[in-house]
Protein backbone atom coordinates (compact mmCIF):
# COMPACT_ATOMS: atom_id res chain seq x y z
CA UNK A 1 0.00 0.00 0.00
CA UNK A 2 1.36 3.30 -0.88
CA UNK A 3 2.14 5.62 2.25
CA UNK A 4 -1.07 7.81 3.58
CA UNK A 5 -0.22 11.08 1.93
CA UNK A 6 0.81 13.79 4.49
CA UNK A 7 -1.80 17.53 4.59
CA UNK A 8 -0.82 20.34 7.13
CA UNK A 9 -4.19 21.95 7.52
CA UNK A 10 -3.41 26.10 8.81
CA UNK A 11 -6.25 27.68 9.75
CA UNK A 12 -9.45 27.91 12.40
CA UNK A 13 -11.50 26.09 14.40
CA UNK A 14 -14.98 27.11 15.70
CA UNK A 15 -18.24 26.25 17.49
CA UNK A 16 -20.75 25.72 15.51
CA UNK A 17 -24.41 26.89 16.85
CA UNK A 18 -26.67 25.80 14.26
CA UNK A 19 -30.10 26.80 13.49
CA UNK A 20 -32.59 25.12 11.41
CA UNK A 21 -35.52 27.32 10.13
CA UNK A 22 -37.98 27.87 7.28
CA UNK A 23 -36.38 31.62 6.74
CA UNK A 24 -34.01 33.96 8.48
CA UNK A 25 -35.67 36.51 10.64
CA UNK A 26 -35.49 40.43 9.40
CA UNK A 27 -34.90 43.10 11.51
CA UNK A 28 -36.44 43.59 14.64
CA UNK A 29 -38.26 40.32 13.85
CA UNK A 30 -38.39 36.90 15.65
CA UNK A 31 -39.33 33.66 14.09
CA UNK A 32 -39.47 30.63 15.32
CA UNK A 33 -36.20 27.37 14.29
CA UNK A 34 -37.13 23.71 14.01
CA UNK A 35 -34.01 22.62 15.11
CA UNK A 36 -31.06 23.53 17.00
CA UNK A 37 -27.48 21.59 17.38
CA UNK A 38 -24.17 22.37 18.72
CA UNK A 39 -21.30 20.35 16.41
CA UNK A 40 -17.23 21.28 15.75
CA UNK A 41 -16.38 23.09 12.73
CA UNK A 42 -14.52 26.53 11.13
CA UNK A 43 -13.35 26.28 7.36
CA UNK A 44 -9.62 24.91 8.95
CA UNK A 45 -10.91 22.05 11.07
CA UNK A 46 -13.63 21.10 8.26
CA UNK A 47 -10.99 20.87 5.74
CA UNK A 48 -8.29 18.72 8.02
CA UNK A 49 -11.39 16.18 8.87
CA UNK A 50 -12.81 16.21 5.27
CA UNK A 51 -8.70 14.99 4.17
CA UNK A 52 -8.46 12.86 7.18
CA UNK A 53 -11.35 10.74 6.37
CA UNK A 54 -10.45 10.45 2.74
CA UNK A 55 -7.55 8.93 4.09
CA UNK A 56 -4.38 11.28 4.88
CA UNK A 57 -2.37 11.74 8.30
CA UNK A 58 -3.45 15.01 9.01
CA UNK A 59 -1.83 17.87 11.40
CA UNK A 60 -3.52 20.59 12.23
CA UNK A 61 -1.90 24.16 13.27
CA UNK A 62 -4.69 26.58 15.11
CA UNK A 63 -5.34 28.07 18.56
CA UNK A 64 -8.48 27.85 20.55
CA UNK A 65 -9.44 29.71 23.43
CA UNK A 66 -8.77 28.47 27.36
CA UNK A 67 -12.38 27.35 27.95
CA UNK A 68 -14.70 24.22 27.52
CA UNK A 69 -15.23 24.52 23.77
CA UNK A 70 -11.28 24.80 23.23
CA UNK A 71 -10.79 21.25 25.43
CA UNK A 72 -13.30 19.75 23.36
CA UNK A 73 -11.92 20.59 20.39
CA UNK A 74 -8.98 18.89 20.37
CA UNK A 75 -10.79 16.28 21.89
CA UNK A 76 -12.92 16.04 18.60
CA UNK A 77 -9.26 15.88 16.59
CA UNK A 78 -8.13 13.37 18.36
CA UNK A 79 -11.20 11.53 18.01
CA UNK A 80 -10.88 11.77 14.42
CA UNK A 81 -6.98 11.45 14.28
CA UNK A 82 -5.88 14.44 13.98
CA UNK A 83 -2.45 15.38 15.04
CA UNK A 84 -3.20 17.93 17.41
CA UNK A 85 0.60 18.79 18.90
CA UNK A 86 0.43 22.32 17.01
CA UNK A 87 -3.03 23.04 18.46
CA UNK A 88 -2.52 25.69 20.89
CA UNK A 89 -4.36 27.20 24.03
CA UNK A 90 -4.93 30.71 23.96
CA UNK A 91 -5.70 31.85 27.51
CA UNK A 92 -8.13 34.15 27.89
CA UNK A 93 -9.64 33.91 24.73
CA UNK A 94 -12.74 32.68 23.61
CA UNK A 95 -12.86 29.55 21.02
CA UNK A 96 -14.25 31.04 17.69
CA UNK A 97 -18.09 30.51 16.97
CA UNK A 98 -19.76 30.37 14.29
CA UNK A 99 -23.98 31.00 14.40
CA UNK A 100 -24.72 29.23 11.32
CA UNK A 101 -28.90 29.55 9.97
CA UNK A 102 -29.93 26.40 7.94
CA UNK A 103 -32.72 26.42 5.37
CA UNK A 104 -35.08 23.72 4.51
CA UNK A 105 -33.48 23.74 0.96
CA UNK A 106 -29.96 23.29 2.33
CA UNK A 107 -28.55 27.17 1.89
CA UNK A 108 -26.62 28.34 5.04
CA UNK A 109 -25.98 31.82 6.38
CA UNK A 110 -23.22 31.94 8.83
CA UNK A 111 -21.84 35.21 11.60
CA UNK A 112 -18.05 34.27 12.79
CA UNK A 113 -16.56 35.43 15.82
CA UNK A 114 -13.25 34.85 15.77
CA UNK A 115 -11.82 34.61 19.19
CA UNK A 116 -8.82 32.44 19.25
CA UNK A 117 -8.43 32.29 15.35
CA UNK A 118 -7.17 35.94 15.58
CA UNK A 119 -4.76 34.90 17.58
CA UNK A 120 -2.56 32.39 15.08
CA UNK A 121 0.47 34.43 14.41
CA UNK A 122 2.83 34.30 11.67
CA UNK A 123 5.42 33.21 14.45
CA UNK A 124 3.45 30.38 15.38
CA UNK A 125 4.01 29.48 11.47
CA UNK A 126 7.30 30.16 11.31
CA UNK A 127 7.66 27.97 14.68
CA UNK A 128 6.59 24.59 12.77
CA UNK A 129 8.42 25.09 9.38
CA UNK A 130 9.97 21.39 10.24
CA UNK A 131 6.47 19.98 10.64
CA UNK A 132 5.20 21.94 7.08
CA UNK A 133 8.47 20.76 5.42
CA UNK A 134 7.43 17.29 5.80
CA UNK A 135 4.17 17.02 4.15
CA UNK A 136 2.40 17.09 1.26
CA UNK A 137 -0.09 19.71 0.76
CA UNK A 138 -0.68 23.15 2.87
CA UNK A 139 -4.20 23.95 3.23
CA UNK A 140 -5.00 27.48 4.55
CA UNK A 141 -8.20 29.57 4.46
CA UNK A 142 -9.32 33.79 5.94
CA UNK A 143 -10.36 32.49 9.06
CA UNK A 144 -7.16 33.76 10.60
CA UNK A 145 -5.06 36.68 10.63
CA UNK A 146 -4.44 37.99 7.24
CA UNK A 147 -0.97 38.29 7.96
CA UNK A 148 -0.60 34.64 9.07
CA UNK A 149 -1.86 33.57 5.72
CA UNK A 150 0.84 35.45 3.77
CA UNK A 151 3.26 33.66 6.03
CA UNK A 152 1.97 30.53 5.41
CA UNK A 153 2.21 30.77 1.56
CA UNK A 154 5.44 32.06 1.41
CA UNK A 155 7.23 29.63 3.93
CA UNK A 156 5.31 26.81 1.51
CA UNK A 157 6.94 28.45 -1.30
CA UNK A 158 10.43 28.39 0.51
CA UNK A 159 9.93 24.55 1.64
CA UNK A 160 8.66 23.80 -2.02
CA UNK A 161 5.32 22.18 -0.52
CA UNK A 162 1.80 22.60 -2.36
CA UNK A 163 -0.03 24.91 -1.61
CA UNK A 164 -3.98 25.62 -1.36
CA UNK A 165 -5.56 29.02 -0.75
CA UNK A 166 -9.25 29.59 0.27
CA UNK A 167 -9.96 32.60 0.29
CA UNK A 168 -12.86 31.80 3.00
CA UNK A 169 -14.77 34.12 4.00
CA UNK A 170 -15.08 36.74 1.21
CA UNK A 171 -11.85 39.55 2.54
CA UNK A 172 -10.41 42.36 0.57
CA UNK A 173 -6.79 40.39 0.91
CA UNK A 174 -3.44 41.60 -1.12
CA UNK A 175 -3.74 38.96 -3.99
CA UNK A 176 0.15 39.64 -5.19
CA UNK A 177 0.68 38.15 -1.70
CA UNK A 178 -1.20 34.43 -2.64
CA UNK A 179 0.12 34.05 -6.09
CA UNK A 180 2.62 32.16 -4.69
CA UNK A 181 -0.04 29.43 -4.25
CA UNK A 182 -0.48 26.42 -5.98
CA UNK A 183 -3.96 26.39 -6.37
CA UNK A 184 -6.67 29.35 -5.14
CA UNK A 185 -9.65 27.79 -4.70
CA UNK A 186 -12.72 30.65 -4.05
CA UNK A 187 -16.35 30.05 -4.37
CA UNK A 188 -18.90 32.17 -5.83
CA UNK A 189 -18.80 35.27 -3.23
CA UNK A 190 -15.21 35.08 -3.36
CA UNK A 191 -14.48 35.41 -6.59
CA UNK A 192 -17.08 38.34 -7.23
CA UNK A 193 -15.33 40.43 -4.67
CA UNK A 194 -11.76 39.84 -6.61
CA UNK A 195 -13.54 40.45 -9.73
CA UNK A 196 -16.19 42.35 -9.77
CA UNK A 197 -17.60 40.35 -12.54
CA UNK A 198 -20.75 38.83 -12.44
CA UNK A 199 -21.27 34.42 -12.14
CA UNK A 200 -25.39 33.87 -13.18
CA UNK A 201 -24.25 31.54 -16.02
CA UNK A 202 -21.59 29.10 -16.12
CA UNK A 203 -19.91 31.51 -18.79
CA UNK A 204 -19.85 34.04 -17.24
CA UNK A 205 -18.24 31.73 -14.15
CA UNK A 206 -15.44 30.71 -16.82
CA UNK A 207 -14.59 33.94 -17.77
CA UNK A 208 -14.30 35.18 -14.13
CA UNK A 209 -12.30 32.07 -13.00
CA UNK A 210 -10.04 33.23 -16.34
CA UNK A 211 -9.87 36.92 -14.66
CA UNK A 212 -8.96 35.86 -11.39
CA UNK A 213 -5.97 33.54 -13.37
CA UNK A 214 -4.82 36.75 -15.49
CA UNK A 215 -4.28 38.30 -12.15
CA UNK A 216 -1.27 36.12 -11.31
CA UNK A 217 -2.64 32.61 -9.89
CA UNK A 218 -1.73 29.88 -11.83
CA UNK A 219 -4.74 27.33 -11.20
CA UNK A 220 -7.56 28.54 -9.80
CA UNK A 221 -10.52 26.55 -9.00
CA UNK A 222 -13.67 28.07 -8.53
CA UNK A 223 -16.18 26.32 -6.54
CA UNK A 224 -20.05 27.00 -7.63
CA UNK A 225 -22.11 24.99 -5.28
CA UNK A 226 -25.03 22.87 -7.03
CA UNK A 227 -23.22 24.30 -10.10
CA UNK A 228 -20.15 22.30 -9.77
CA UNK A 229 -16.85 23.71 -10.08
CA UNK A 230 -14.75 25.10 -12.70
CA UNK A 231 -10.75 24.70 -13.13
CA UNK A 232 -8.91 27.30 -15.07
CA UNK A 233 -4.92 27.38 -16.03
CA UNK A 234 -3.55 29.42 -18.57
CA UNK A 235 -5.58 30.37 -21.19
CA UNK A 236 -8.20 27.76 -20.71
CA UNK A 237 -11.39 27.36 -18.19
CA UNK A 238 -13.28 24.22 -18.00
CA UNK A 239 -16.82 23.51 -16.10
CA UNK A 240 -17.14 19.81 -14.36
CA UNK A 241 -21.26 19.91 -13.34
CA UNK A 242 -21.55 18.92 -9.46
CA UNK A 243 -22.28 15.69 -8.56
CA UNK A 244 -26.82 15.09 -7.99
CA UNK A 245 -27.67 14.90 -4.47
CA UNK A 246 -30.91 15.46 -2.32
CA UNK A 247 -28.81 18.53 -0.15
CA UNK A 248 -30.41 18.76 3.86
CA UNK A 249 -27.37 21.16 4.86
CA UNK A 250 -24.82 22.71 2.48
CA UNK A 251 -22.60 24.12 5.68
CA UNK A 252 -19.09 22.86 4.81
CA UNK A 253 -19.69 21.46 1.48
CA UNK A 254 -16.98 24.08 0.30
CA UNK A 255 -14.59 22.85 3.12
CA UNK A 256 -15.47 18.96 1.98
CA UNK A 257 -14.57 20.03 -1.22
CA UNK A 258 -11.05 21.44 -0.92
CA UNK A 259 -9.71 18.76 1.97
CA UNK A 260 -10.55 16.07 -0.49
CA UNK A 261 -8.96 17.37 -3.25
CA UNK A 262 -5.66 18.20 -0.91
CA UNK A 263 -5.66 14.58 -0.71
CA UNK A 264 -6.63 13.32 -4.12
CA UNK A 265 -3.79 15.34 -5.63
CA UNK A 266 -1.44 14.56 -2.94
CA UNK A 267 -2.32 10.84 -4.17
CA UNK A 268 -1.10 11.61 -7.36
CA UNK A 269 -4.09 12.59 -9.48
CA UNK A 270 -4.29 15.10 -12.03
CA UNK A 271 -6.66 18.50 -11.34
CA UNK A 272 -9.40 16.94 -13.40
CA UNK A 273 -9.52 13.73 -12.07
CA UNK A 274 -9.30 15.46 -8.70
CA UNK A 275 -11.77 17.74 -9.08
CA UNK A 276 -14.78 15.93 -9.92
CA UNK A 277 -13.42 13.16 -7.50
CA UNK A 278 -14.01 16.50 -4.65
CA UNK A 279 -17.05 17.36 -6.35
CA UNK A 280 -18.49 13.91 -5.35
CA UNK A 281 -17.10 14.16 -1.76
CA UNK A 282 -19.00 17.84 -1.38
CA UNK A 283 -21.98 16.61 -3.24
CA UNK A 284 -21.96 13.48 -0.26
CA UNK A 285 -21.25 15.73 2.48
CA UNK A 286 -24.79 17.97 1.74
CA UNK A 287 -26.86 14.72 1.97
CA UNK A 288 -26.51 14.88 5.99
CA UNK A 289 -26.51 17.82 8.71
CA UNK A 290 -23.76 19.45 9.89
CA UNK A 291 -19.81 19.08 8.96
CA UNK A 292 -17.30 17.03 10.21
CA UNK A 293 -20.07 14.13 10.86
CA UNK A 294 -21.49 14.42 7.40
CA UNK A 295 -18.31 14.16 5.59
CA UNK A 296 -17.79 10.28 4.49
CA UNK A 297 -15.57 8.34 4.61
CA UNK A 298 -13.14 7.18 2.07
CA UNK A 299 -14.61 3.68 1.79
CA UNK A 300 -18.36 5.17 1.56
CA UNK A 301 -16.66 7.45 -1.07
CA UNK A 302 -15.04 5.05 -3.14
CA UNK A 303 -17.99 2.81 -3.10
CA UNK A 304 -20.36 5.87 -4.14
CA UNK A 305 -17.46 7.01 -7.29
CA UNK A 306 -17.48 3.76 -8.33
CA UNK A 307 -21.65 3.10 -8.55
CA UNK A 308 -22.19 6.62 -9.92
CA UNK A 309 -19.53 5.44 -13.11
CA UNK A 310 -20.24 7.42 -15.84
CA UNK A 311 -19.63 11.29 -15.50
CA UNK A 312 -20.83 13.83 -18.09
CA UNK A 313 -18.71 17.75 -18.13
CA UNK A 314 -17.85 19.93 -20.75
CA UNK A 315 -14.95 19.89 -23.22
CA UNK A 316 -12.51 22.49 -22.97
CA UNK A 317 -9.43 23.29 -25.14
CA UNK A 318 -7.49 20.13 -23.68
CA UNK A 319 -9.85 17.83 -24.58
CA UNK A 320 -10.06 18.94 -28.21
CA UNK A 321 -8.10 15.98 -29.58
CA UNK A 322 -9.84 12.92 -27.53
CA UNK A 323 -13.27 14.40 -28.87
CA UNK A 324 -12.12 15.08 -32.41
CA UNK A 325 -10.54 11.26 -31.97
CA UNK A 326 -14.02 10.12 -30.87
CA UNK A 327 -16.56 11.70 -33.49
CA UNK A 328 -13.87 10.81 -36.11
CA UNK A 329 -13.48 6.44 -35.06
CA UNK A 330 -17.61 7.18 -35.09
CA UNK A 331 -17.63 8.97 -38.44
CA UNK A 332 -19.31 7.48 -41.82
CA UNK A 333 -16.13 6.81 -43.04
CA UNK A 334 -15.07 4.61 -40.04
CA UNK A 335 -18.44 2.99 -40.63
CA UNK A 336 -20.30 4.57 -38.27
CA UNK A 337 -22.98 6.73 -38.82
CA UNK A 338 -21.50 10.64 -38.22
CA UNK A 339 -21.64 12.70 -41.03
CA UNK A 340 -19.36 15.97 -40.78
CA UNK A 341 -16.12 17.16 -40.38
CA UNK A 342 -14.68 16.48 -37.34
CA UNK A 343 -10.65 16.78 -37.44
CA UNK A 344 -8.61 18.29 -34.79
CA UNK A 345 -8.96 22.06 -36.20
CA UNK A 346 -12.85 22.33 -36.48
CA UNK A 347 -13.13 20.66 -32.80
CA UNK A 348 -10.49 23.21 -31.93
CA UNK A 349 -12.54 26.00 -33.28
CA UNK A 350 -15.62 25.24 -31.70
CA UNK A 351 -14.65 24.76 -28.36
CA UNK A 352 -12.70 28.51 -29.08
CA UNK A 353 -15.89 29.91 -29.53
CA UNK A 354 -17.68 28.83 -26.51
CA UNK A 355 -19.92 25.54 -28.06
CA UNK A 356 -20.69 23.62 -25.26
CA UNK A 357 -19.53 19.94 -26.36
CA UNK A 358 -20.41 17.57 -23.35
CA UNK A 359 -18.28 14.42 -22.72
CA UNK A 360 -19.30 11.77 -20.45
CA UNK A 361 -16.68 9.66 -19.28
CA UNK A 362 -16.17 6.22 -17.22
CA UNK A 363 -13.17 5.40 -15.47
CA UNK A 364 -11.35 8.48 -16.97
CA UNK A 365 -12.11 6.97 -20.38
CA UNK A 366 -14.48 9.28 -22.71
CA UNK A 367 -17.41 6.98 -23.61
CA UNK A 368 -19.67 9.66 -24.94
CA UNK A 369 -19.85 13.21 -26.44
CA UNK A 370 -23.05 15.61 -27.13
CA UNK A 371 -21.96 18.22 -29.52
CA UNK A 372 -24.73 21.71 -29.52
CA UNK A 373 -24.19 24.40 -31.41
CA UNK A 374 -25.88 27.91 -31.82
CA UNK A 375 -28.59 28.39 -35.19
CA UNK A 376 -26.70 31.47 -35.91
CA UNK A 377 -22.89 29.79 -36.26
CA UNK A 378 -24.12 26.83 -38.28
CA UNK A 379 -22.70 26.61 -41.54
CA UNK A 380 -23.66 22.70 -42.55
CA UNK A 381 -26.32 22.52 -45.38
CA UNK A 382 -27.86 19.68 -43.61
CA UNK A 383 -28.62 22.02 -40.36
CA UNK A 384 -29.84 24.93 -43.18
CA UNK A 385 -32.48 22.56 -44.16
CA UNK A 386 -33.20 21.40 -40.75
CA UNK A 387 -33.67 25.08 -39.69
CA UNK A 388 -35.54 25.47 -42.92
CA UNK A 389 -38.04 22.88 -42.01
CA UNK A 390 -38.12 23.44 -38.19
CA UNK A 391 -36.45 27.22 -37.55
CA UNK A 392 -37.64 26.44 -34.09
CA UNK A 393 -38.52 28.53 -31.16
CA UNK A 394 -36.70 31.74 -29.92
CA UNK A 395 -33.37 30.25 -28.17
CA UNK A 396 -33.38 26.93 -29.69
CA UNK A 397 -30.05 25.53 -30.66
CA UNK A 398 -28.71 23.00 -32.98
CA UNK A 399 -28.38 19.64 -31.08
CA UNK A 400 -25.81 16.63 -32.48
CA UNK A 401 -24.01 15.03 -33.65
CA UNK A 402 -23.97 12.83 -30.33
CA UNK A 403 -22.12 9.40 -30.43
CA UNK A 404 -21.36 6.80 -27.71
CA UNK A 405 -18.68 4.74 -27.75
CA UNK A 406 -19.41 1.06 -28.96
CA UNK A 407 -17.98 -0.58 -26.27
CA UNK A 408 -20.29 1.41 -23.70
CA UNK A 409 -23.67 1.36 -25.22
CA UNK A 410 -26.54 0.04 -23.27
CA UNK A 411 -25.40 2.01 -20.04
CA UNK A 412 -27.68 5.13 -20.04
CA UNK A 413 -25.00 7.40 -21.70
CA UNK A 414 -27.01 9.32 -23.66
CA UNK A 415 -29.97 10.06 -21.16
CA UNK A 416 -27.04 11.22 -18.94
CA UNK A 417 -25.36 13.37 -21.61
CA UNK A 418 -28.96 14.86 -22.54
CA UNK A 419 -30.08 15.40 -18.85
CA UNK A 420 -26.64 17.27 -18.69
CA UNK A 421 -27.13 19.72 -21.52
CA UNK A 422 -31.31 20.05 -19.97
CA UNK A 423 -29.62 21.16 -16.92
CA UNK A 424 -27.63 23.75 -18.75
CA UNK A 425 -29.96 25.39 -20.73
CA UNK A 426 -33.48 24.75 -19.00
CA UNK A 427 -36.34 25.38 -21.20
CA UNK A 428 -34.15 25.78 -24.39
CA UNK A 429 -35.15 24.14 -27.27
CA UNK A 430 -32.74 21.53 -28.96
CA UNK A 431 -33.19 20.27 -32.85
CA UNK A 432 -31.96 17.71 -34.32
CA UNK A 433 -31.64 16.05 -37.12
CA UNK A 434 -31.76 11.99 -38.08
CA UNK A 435 -31.40 10.38 -41.60
CA UNK A 436 -34.49 8.13 -41.37
CA UNK A 437 -32.58 4.56 -41.95
CA UNK A 438 -31.25 5.37 -38.38
CA UNK A 439 -33.89 3.73 -36.55
CA UNK A 440 -31.56 3.04 -33.39
CA UNK A 441 -30.99 6.85 -33.01
CA UNK A 442 -34.18 7.72 -33.47
CA UNK A 443 -35.84 5.33 -30.75
CA UNK A 444 -33.31 6.24 -28.34
CA UNK A 445 -34.11 9.83 -28.94
CA UNK A 446 -38.03 9.84 -28.51
CA UNK A 447 -37.38 7.38 -25.05
CA UNK A 448 -35.54 10.64 -24.01
CA UNK A 449 -38.60 12.84 -24.77
CA UNK A 450 -38.06 14.41 -28.27
CA UNK A 451 -40.63 14.34 -30.52
CA UNK A 452 -40.22 14.67 -34.61
CA UNK A 453 -41.48 17.90 -35.87
CA UNK A 454 -40.37 17.91 -39.48
CA UNK A 455 -38.43 15.99 -42.15
CA UNK A 456 -36.57 17.38 -45.07
CA UNK A 457 -34.08 15.85 -48.08
CA UNK A 458 -31.28 16.59 -49.13
CA UNK A 459 -28.98 14.81 -51.95
CA UNK A 460 -31.24 12.09 -52.25
CA UNK A 461 -31.18 11.17 -48.51
CA UNK A 462 -34.67 11.66 -45.85
CA UNK A 463 -33.80 13.06 -42.90
CA UNK A 464 -36.52 13.19 -40.17
CA UNK A 465 -36.52 16.00 -37.31
CA UNK A 466 -36.87 16.07 -33.40
CA UNK A 467 -37.41 19.03 -31.10
CA UNK A 468 -36.86 18.93 -27.25
CA UNK A 469 -39.95 22.00 -27.59
O1 LIG B 1 -17.35 26.66 5.93
C1 LIG B 1 -18.24 26.34 6.97
C2 LIG B 1 -17.70 26.87 8.28
O2 LIG B 1 -17.70 28.26 8.21
C3 LIG B 1 -18.52 26.52 9.49
O3 LIG B 1 -18.15 25.29 10.05
C4 LIG B 1 -18.28 27.72 10.38
O4 LIG B 1 -17.57 27.44 11.51
C5 LIG B 1 -17.59 28.74 9.51
O5 LIG B 1 -16.25 28.81 9.77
Amino acid sequence: MPPAPRVAVVGSANTDLITHGERFPRPGETVFGQRFEISFGGKGANQAVAARQCGAEVVMIAKVGSDLFGTATIRNFSDFGIDTSHVYVCEGAATGAATVFVEPNGQNRILVAKGANDELRPADIESVAAVLAGVDVVLVQFEIPLATVYHTVALAKRLGIRCIVNPAPALPADLAALTAADYFIPNETEAELFTRAPLSTIEEALACARLLGLKGFRKVVLTLGERGSILAEAESAVHFPAAAVQPVDTTGAGDAFIGSFAVFLAEGLCDRDAIERANLYAALSTTKPGTHRAFPQRAEFDTEWKRRGVRVRRAGATDAAAVSALLVANGIGHGGALVGNWELPEIQMRIERGDSIYMAEESDRLVGILVTEERARATNPRIAAMLNAWPGSAGAYVYGPVCVDSAARGKGILAKLYEQLARDRPGGEAILFIRSSNELSLKAHLRLGLREVAQFELAGERYRVLSSA
